[in-house]
Parts: C-alpha cells; sequence; structure tokens
C-alpha cells in the first residue's frame, strides 16, 4: 500500500504570518492518518515553519537546493543546511527551475545526490510542455527525465525518491490534466520504473501536479497511480489545502 502524499509547494509566496495561520489551522484539524503531509516553503520560512507545524503530523520541505556541500557558491543552500533548519524532503527539477534557472537532467540528477547524502526525501518533478504534447512526445519526454536520474541510481538509492509528474502546461494555469490524462502518464511512469525492479515500481508514490485544487483532487487521487498531489496555487489557502489533504484520505 502506498501511502498518499499530499505536498504543498508555496514558490515564492507566502509571509511568516501565513506559517502562523497554517500551523494554527493544522493543529485544530484531524487528517486522515492515511494521508501524509508536506509544506515546501521558501529557505526563510523553514524554520519557523518547522516550529509552526511541529506538533502536527506536516513534514516541511525545501523547493530546491544546492549540487555542492558547502563552499564559495553565494546565495546558494545545501542539503545539510536544509537539514538543519528542518526541512525533510526537497523538490529537485520543478519545471520553474528547469526553465527559468536552466536546470538541465544533469543538474537535476546532482541535485538529487545531494539531498540524498543528507537523508532528505528528493521529490523529482517531470512533465511536458505543451508543444512536446502536441508534437505526441509526452512519454518519451516524461520516460526520458525520469531515466535520466534513475539510470544513475542504486536500488537504495532509486528507493528513497517520491516522483511528481506535474504537465507544464497546467502548472499556475488553471488547466488541469484530466484524470484519464494524468493517469496515463502516471502508469507509463510505473511501467518505466518496473523495468528497474517490480517492487520499486509498486512501492513509488506518484504525485499529480498542476492546477490540482479543492474540486478536482478527489477524481484524480481516486485514479490507480495517482499516489498524491504537488499542490501550488491551492496550497496558499489554508482551507483550500486542507480539503486537498482530506480528500486524500
Ligand atoms: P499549481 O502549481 O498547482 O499552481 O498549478 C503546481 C506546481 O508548480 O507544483
Amino acid at each position: 500500500m502506498r501511502m498518499p502524499l499530499i505536498a504543498g509547494n508555496w514558490k515564492m509566496n507566502g509571509s511568516l504570518a501565513l506559517v502562523e495561520e497554517f500551523g494554527r489551522a493544522f493543529a485544530d484539524v484531524s487528517l486522515p492518518v492515511s494521508v501524509e503531509v508536506a509544506l515546501m516553503v521558501p529557505f526563510p520560512f523553514l524554520d519557523a515553519a518547522g516550529r509552526a507545524l511541529g506538533e502536527t503530523s506536516v513534514t516541511v520541505g525545501a523547493q530546491t537546493l544546492s549540487d555542492q556541500p558547502s563552499g564559495a557558491f553565494t546565495g546558494e543552500v545545501s542539503a545539510a543546511m536544509l537539514r538543519e533548519c528542518g526541512a525533510r524532503l526537497v523538490l529537485v527539477g520543478h519545471s520553474e527551475r528547469r526553465t527559468l534557472f536552466g536546470e538541465d537532467d544533469a543538474a537535476v540528477l546532482a541535485r538529487v545526490k545531494a539531498a540524498l547524502s543528507e537523508e532528505l526525501t528528493p521529490v523529482l518533478c517531470v512533465g511536458e510542455t505543451l508543444e512536446e504534447r502536441e508534437a505526441e512526445r509526452t512519454e518519451a519526454v516524461v520516460l526520458g527525465q525520469v531515466e535520466a536520474v534513475f539510470d544513475a541510481l542504486d536500488a537504495a538509492e532509486r528507493a528513497r525518491l517520491v516522483v511528481a509528474y506535474e504537465p507544464v502546461w497546467a502548472i499556475g494555469t488553471g488547466r488541469t490534466a484530466s484524470p484519464e490524462q494524468a493517469q496515463a502518464v502516471h502508469a507509463a511512469i510505473r511501467g518505466c520504473l518496473a523495468r528497474y525492479d517490480a517492487g520499486l515500481a509498486d512501492g513509488m508514490r506518484l504525485l499529480y501536479g498542476g492546477s490540482m485544487k479543492a474540486d478536482n483532487a478527489a477524481e484524480l487521487l481516486a485514479q490507480p497511480d495517482i499516489d498524491g498531489g504537488l499542490v501550488g496555487g491551492a496550497s496558499l489557502k489554508v482551507d483550500d489545502f486542507l480539503a486537498i489533504c482530506q480528500s486524500a484520505g
């Protein structure tokens, strides 16, 4: 049985006041015990989020990390620093990192390895652009991004990842993949992982991301190969995010 994971991705949004609001709301609500919830906040809020959510079951994570352990890399943040500030997960290869900050597959792999070296769970993000989907290259692109990382890891490392499928055309656009479209790609990813190891494929949590909202989460999460969500915009409103978490139970 794969435990669903709902991860909020605040991107470069939010405030310390919002962190406090989430802390109060999650302290007051009982989440389904069968659901894991994580909040990926901007670096400066990690410590406060860890404290505000410390009495809840919500895990705190970051949105990217350096591929280097330390040194003269002005502005960068290492995996060890994230861990020290309470992060337990980290997004790697989000499409905004790939397109806006030039992270290619090699850069994504280096960050996955850096995260693993500090016992952080890398949430590897993959997804195709609209152009690639229309050219019927969705599977080739997505599986290529998956293989670029999984090929370079050993069996124990592979089992420590979470994969998030986020069609780029659905991120922040209000345009969600239909449950059938999402399920088809998730099944393809699981099939790809089965080529490494059947147990790996069976245990791997595959999250869907891209305009997941309170009113479409249930039907997406009902798909057999969708094991949770990576939620951007809707994770900034506590009621919407709570509703999505509830619908995963
Ligand atoms: P969205 O973002 O839910 O606002 O589409 C998802 C993401 O980028 O992780």
